[in-house]
Formats: structure tokens, sequence, C-alpha cells
């Protein structure tokens, strides 16, 4: 069930020159949530900025009743974000679809870039936790903007990195360690959470390779719960015709094969 209430601010922290990992007492959100759920945060008392700001869920601690966040500082909202030391702030969630997976499943691969690797910790959690081998790829700019390297390692899963600069792991796209580790690895599912062009790479691969794979998207959005139609992005239904679905309420995670993007 989505709830909409106060929640005590237990700690927001920087953890790289631009990221902040926010921790907030939600039980009653932390006792549905899944991986691949979000929640809309008001980043400040006032009405500006009046839209609430859509932050994936990084951890989900249902033994303690919290989640943890993980934001980049971009704009007005997040850097008010960013100041909130203490006190309370209004979430709703837990909000969207989130990923799924299959008991079945064996190996499983796990692309990130930039802000998009925030979700999926907790879904190579879970997928961990179902017994599966997980490899992670994660895509960022330099070492400086890449995301919980060791946070995956720990868990156990096999970690390979790309960087535009070659500060960490190899110089160049994760998409093309994708296309190494497909030629070498059968994998049941690929999970992908990141900027669109990598999006739009991964799908290609997966598509021509015919791997399932979800995908989450980060569509802009005003009302997060299905209300303002300003997140639709277009879908093939399954009679071949195209249609719109609300990233905040049908997704924010979808099959591959049912989006089409620009460049189809
Ligand atoms: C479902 C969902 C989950 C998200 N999860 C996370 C997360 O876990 N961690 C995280 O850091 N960010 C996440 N985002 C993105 C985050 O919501 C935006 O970065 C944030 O709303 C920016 O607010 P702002 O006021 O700081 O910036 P604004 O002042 O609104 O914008 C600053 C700049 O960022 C760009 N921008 C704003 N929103 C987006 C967006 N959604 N996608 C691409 N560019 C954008 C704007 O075009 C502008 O250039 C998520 C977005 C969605 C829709
Ligand atoms: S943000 Fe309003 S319908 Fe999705």
């Amino acid at each position: 069930m989505v709830v909409s209430i106060k929640a005590s601010i237990l700690e927001n922290k920087k953890i790289l020159p631009d990221f902040y990992r926010l921790k907030i007492a939600v039980p009653q959100i932390s006792k549905t949530a899944v991986p691949g759920q979000f929640v809309m945060i008001k980043t400040s008392s006032t009405l500006d900025p009046l839209l609430r700001r859509p932050i994936s869920l990084h951890r989900i601690n249902r033994d303690v009743g919290t989640i943890e966040l993980v934001y980049q500082v971009l704009g007005k909202g997040t850097i008010l974000l960013s100041e909130m030391v203490q006190g309370e702030l209004e979430v709703m969630g837990p909000l969207g679809n989130g990923f799924s997976w299959q008991q079945s499943f064996k190996r499983t691969a796990i692309v990130g870039g930039g802000c998009g690797i925030a979700p999926l910790l907790t879904l190579a959690e879970h997928l961990i936790g179902n017994g599966q081998e997980v490899h992670v790829l994660l895509g960022a700019q330099n070492k400086e903007k890449l995301l919980n390297e060791a946070d995956f390692k720990e868990l156990g899963c096999k970690v390979l990195v790309a960087t535009d600069n070659g500060s960490s792991g190899r110089k160049g796209f994760v998409t093309e360690i994708l296309e190494e580790l497909i030629s070498t690895t059968n994998l049941d599912q690929v999970y992908c959470c990141g900027p669109l062009p990598m999006t739009n790479g991964v799908i290609k691969l997966t598509k021509s390779k015919m791997i399932p794979c979800q995908v989450s998207l980060e569509e802009r959005m005003a009302c997060g719960i299905g209300a303002c139609l300003g997140c639709v992005c277009q879908v093939r239904n399954e009679d071949g015709t195209i249609g719109y679905k609300r990233v905040c309420h049908e997704g924010p995670v979808f099959n591959a094969s049912e989006l089409i993007f620009e460049k189809d």
C-alpha cells in the first residue's frame, strides 16, 4: 500500500563528491517495498520546489524499518535535500512496480550507469539471496562518480567496471563489457538502469542475442502516482500497435521487448 508520511532522517551523508546516502525510518514503506520501486520526496518545507523528487530504493532494511536512498546532487531539489541533516521529511511510497526474477534463474547480469546504479544494489542482494551467480557491470564518467563497487563485491557479485576516462576499470563503455560477457556466459536475464544511450545499447545487445532484459527508466516525473500523464513512454502492445505507459505507475521497470526508443 502506498503511504505518504513524515519520516525521521537517520543519516544524510556525502559518499562521493556529487552523491549522498540518505537513511530514513519508514517501517510502513520498508515492510512491503521491493527492489526497483521508488519514493517521492518533498525536498523543502515551502512550495518551492513544488514537485516532489523521485528517488529509487537503494537498500530496504525491513527488519529495522528503514530504507536507504543514494542520490546525485543535480539541481534545486537535490541541493535542498543534501542540506537536510536532521528532523523529518515528507515521503510517499513505495511507488512503481519493481524488478522481478524466477527461482529457476542460475546466472544474471546487472548493468548500471551513473546514478542508475543506486537501485541495483538491493536487486543484487535479492538475486544473490536467491542463489544466483550475479555479474555486475558498472559504468561511470570517472572513478569519483562510480557508485557501490565495493558493496556489490561484498555481496558476492562478480563486478566489472568501465569509465569514460579509464580512471577505474576499463576505459570505454559498459556495453562493451556486456557484449563480451554475453559471448562467454549463458545469462537467464539482464537488468539495466542508467543513462538512455547506455540503456539503448543494452536493449539492442540483449534483443540481438534473445536474452530477456528488464529496464528501469528514470523519466522526469510530476505526480508519481499515475495521475498527470507527465511521464509516459512509448510501448509496443501485444497486438503490435503502439501505445503509452506511465513510467511511475506501470513502470519504472519494463521488459525491454515492449519499449520503443526513438532510435528503434
Ligand atoms: C523512478 C525514478 C527513480 C530515480 N532514482 C534516482 C536515484 O536513485 N538516484 C538519483 O540520483 N536520481 C534518481 N532519479 C533522478 C532524480 O529524480 C532527479 O535527479 C531529481 O529529481 C533531480 O531533481 P533536482 O531538483 O535536483 O534537479 P532539477 O533542478 O529538477 O534538474 C537538474 C538537472 O537534472 C536533470 N534531470 C532532472 N530529473 C531528471 C531525470 N529524472 N532524468 C534525467 N535528468 C534529470 C534536469 O534536466 C536538469 O538538467 C530518479 C528518477 C526517477 C524518475
Ligand atoms: S508522474 Fe504523473 S503520471 Fe507519472
